[in-house]
This record gives C-alpha cells, sequence and structure tokens, in this order.
C-alpha cells in the first residue's frame, strides 16, 4: 500500500472535517477541499456585492480555465466539455441526443447505474429501442469478447459505467473501446465513480463521451457535473433541450453550436462552476496517479481486514478494484449497520438494490455497507472502522 504520510497529512490539512469524521462516503459525496469552498463563498460574495452577472463577467478567463482542467482530468480538448448540474443530466443529455429508431440496439451490462437503465428502458418503450445485456465473467467484469460477438449493424451504443456505484469493480473500458474502434456505435461511459480517483484518457479508452458528477471523487460542489463529447461525434448528437446559448436561428432554422456546448444551457449556479473548476485543478496539481494508486491501495488494505473479521463477508466484483468497498454482516442489515456506524463517526452508507437492480438481483442481494476512501483517508481510520465494525457484533 502506498504510505506517503507527509502528503496525506498536508492534504487533510486542507479538509478539516478530517479532524471529526471519518470519511468513508466519497462515492456518495467527498469532503471537498478548503480552497474549494472559498472560491465558492468568494464568488456568492461577489454576487452580493455587484450582482450575478457581473460578477460572472469578471471570472470569464477563470471559468474558460475550468473548462481546460475538465479537458486535461479526460484528455480532451476544451471544446468536448460541456458543465452541467450532475452526472445524470450529462449521461441522459448524451443518451437522448442520439436520433433512436425502432430496432436500434444499446448494449449494457449488469452493474448499470440504475437512472441510465430507467433511460435507456423509457427508450425501449416509447422508440422501440432494444435494450440488450452483455454478460460477465466470473470476476464480474463486462466480458468483452462476449459483447464483441454481440455487435451488429442495428447497434448504435454500447453504454458501460466505468465504476458501479456498488462496489469495487472497475470495468476495462479500454478493451470495450478497442472492439468498438472499427464499428460505427457511440461508447458512453459513465464515469460519475471514476473520474476523481482513476486516471481517465479518452482516447486510451476510446470513448466517444464520458459523463462526470463533481461532488464525489472530485470534491467539487454539489450541483456540479460535466460531459465530455469527442468531435468526431458532436454533429450526430442533437440535444433534446437547446437555448440561445446552445443554439440560435439563421434565417428561420435552429443552429446548434459546433462545440460541446451545445449541451449546456445559459443559466448556472457560477460559485459552484467556479468551485468545480478550483476541484479540477486541485486535483490535477495531487496528482491523478498518485491518487489512484493510494485510494486502490488504501480500499485493498480494507477489504483484507474486513475480510478478516467473523460475519462480515466482502462482496466486491471486478479482476480490477476501485476504492470503493461494499460488505454485508450476517447478523445485521446495512440499514441497522450505517446509522451505528455513524453515531460513532464513520460516515459509510447503504447501496440498495434500487441504484444497480441487474446485479444486485442476479447476487439476490438487497443491500450492502458501502466504505468508500479517498486519499485524505488512512490506514489508522482503516484501523478503527473495522474495530468500530467488529465491535457491532
Ligand atoms: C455510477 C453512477 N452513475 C451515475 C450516478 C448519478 O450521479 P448524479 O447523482 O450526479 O446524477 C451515480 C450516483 O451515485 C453513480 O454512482
Amino acid at each position: 500500500m502506498v504510505r506517503d504520510t507527509e502528503k496525506v497529512a498536508r492534504l487533510r490539512a486542507d479538509t478539516p472535517a478530517c479532524e471529526d469524521v471519518v470519511h468513508f462516503d466519497n462515492a456518495g459525496s467527498a469532503l471537498p477541499p478548503r480552497p474549494v469552498v472559498e472560491r465558492v463563498v468568494r464568488h456568492l460574495r461577489r454576487e452580493e456585492e455587484v450582482g450575478g452577472y457581473r460578477a460572472a463577467e469578471e471570472v470569464e478567463e477563470e471559468l474558460a480555465d475550468g473548462y481546460a482542467a475538465l479537458a486535461r482530468l479526460v484528455g480532451a480538448d476544451p471544446a468536448e466539455i460541456a458543465i452541467t448540474d450532475s452526472a445524470t443530466r450529462s449521461w441522459v443529455s448524451v443518451f437522448t441526443a442520439v436520433s433512436w429508431r425502432e430496432g436500434d440496439r444499446v448494449l449494457t451490462a449488469a452493474p448499470e447505474y440504475s437512472s441510465n437503465l430507467i433511460a435507456m428502458l423509457a427508450m425501449a418503450e416509447s422508440r422501440g429501442v432494444r435494450v440488450d445485456r452483455v454478460p460477465s465473467t466470473v470476476d464480474g467484469d463486462v466480458d468483452v469478447d462476449a459483447l464483441s460477438a454481440m455487435l451488429d449493424d442495428r447497434v448504435r451504443m454500447v453504454a458501460i459505467t466505468h465504476a458501479p456505484t456498488n462496489g469495487g469493480l472497475v470495468q476495462p473500458v479500454d478493451r470495450i473501446g478497442a472492439v468498438l474502434a472499427d464499428h460505427p456505435a457511440l461508447l458512453l461511459v459513465d464515469g460519475c465513480q471514476s473520474i476523481g480517483q482513476i486516471p481517465v484518457d479518452l482516447d486510451a479508452i476510446g470513448a466517444d463521451a464520458i459523463s462526470a458528477t463533481g461532488r464525489k471523487y472530485l470534491r467539487a460542489p454539489r450541483g456540479t457535473g460535466f460531459l465530455a463529447v469527442r468531435r468526431r461525434a458532436l454533429d450526430d448528437l442533437v440535444p433534446a433541450h437547446v437555448d440561445l446559448d446552445s443554439a440560435w436561428l439563421e434565417g428561420g432554422r435552429v443552429r446548434l453550436r459546433n462545440d460541446a456546448r451545445r449541451f449546456e444551457l445559459f443559466e448556472r449556479n457560477v460559485a459552484a462552476v467556479l468551485g468545480l473548476g478550483a476541484a479540477a485543478r486541485y486535483y490535477l496539481d495531487v496528482g491523478p496517479q498518485w491518487v489512484h494508486d493510494y485510494v486502490t491501495g488504501l480500499a485493498e488494505h480494507l477489504r483484507e481486514e474486513l475480510t478478516e473479521l467473523p460475519g462480515v463477508e466482502v462482496t466486491d466484483l471486478g479482476s480490477r478494484r476501485s476504492g470503493i468497498v461494499s460488505f454485508r454482516t450476517f447478523d445485521l442489515s446495512a440499514r441497522d449497520v450505517v446509522p451505528r456506524l455513524r453515531e460513532r463517526g464513520f460516515h459509510v452508507t447503504v447501496s440498495r438494490a434500487a441504484s444497480t437492480p441487474w446485479d444486485m438481483g442476479d447476487r439476490d442481494l438487497d443491500e450492502l455497507v458501502r466504505a468508500s476512501v479517498h486519499y485524505y483517508n488512512t490506514p489508522d481510520e482503516v484501523a478503527r472502522f473495522c474495530a468500530a465494525v467488529a465491535s457491532l457484533r
């Protein structure tokens, strides 16, 4: 496991709540670092003084820099970035921008996030699109060979969640991208849980679009998200909602912006958007590869320690793992465990079947305890957490 105590101490000093709580809910909503919070508050104060429009004009350069930072984060061009208010908004914006016709197919996998599944199945109901599920390997990864065999000329999209919400699995998105290299289907990756903990490079993955949220591993304010869409995919994507910022009228005809900001609307929480930019820069400064190595090392350590506890079963799948650790205890339900741990200062959540209905249904799981670690967590916190879990019995 990576031990870089000085660096972690510095990062914890930027995260004042680390003194009071053990925050293992980074897959829910992480603790934002002080520079992010301060940036948001400073802008709100400026809005108080001069009003929102003038305050926004004053930070135009910084806002542009935020797009550049998000672009660097995923290996895209700033013109390929749209800022949104959530991962779901980002994902649904791309999904519904496809001109779906009856008989078109979308391929997805067992641990797909429920909101994405709902959008796909709603499209199946309204337009006769076929949603086909790619089988998983024994490790729980999407079976890339099976996916390859399922491709035909009706498949218009492959939608894969990079790191599912309910456990440590990391999908082999780069191998999926390689299989799709010579196929016209769009690869839409849900990066909601991966952005901010796993280095992402859209070229290396071969993805056409990736959706992300701010508040999780990226440590940005709530109500922020973003979307990266490759230029090659943009022309065929017509957003369901546009306004005078993403489109204009020319000779009575609607023209769309030719960059990813065709997916944005004019109105936004500028303070939060500045916070998102600050969070992206903070993450890039901390170092995406270091973050990944630290987070996966600490999560693996947590799995090993939990596995040692009698009556506890770690339920994570995947040949490659993220910072999300899921487990159950045999004598208590997750709904009982989570509040009792919270009372003792350990922030964890319940992961319910409703969030990942296919995967949890396959495994006959109703709910799990989810403990998701970040780089401001430590092996000492893991030890204290495991002692607290053991004491619940
Ligand atoms: C994998 C995954 N995708 C999408 C979402 C939805 O994110 P948001 O609430 O920002 O729309 C979540 C939220 O937990 C998630 O875990």
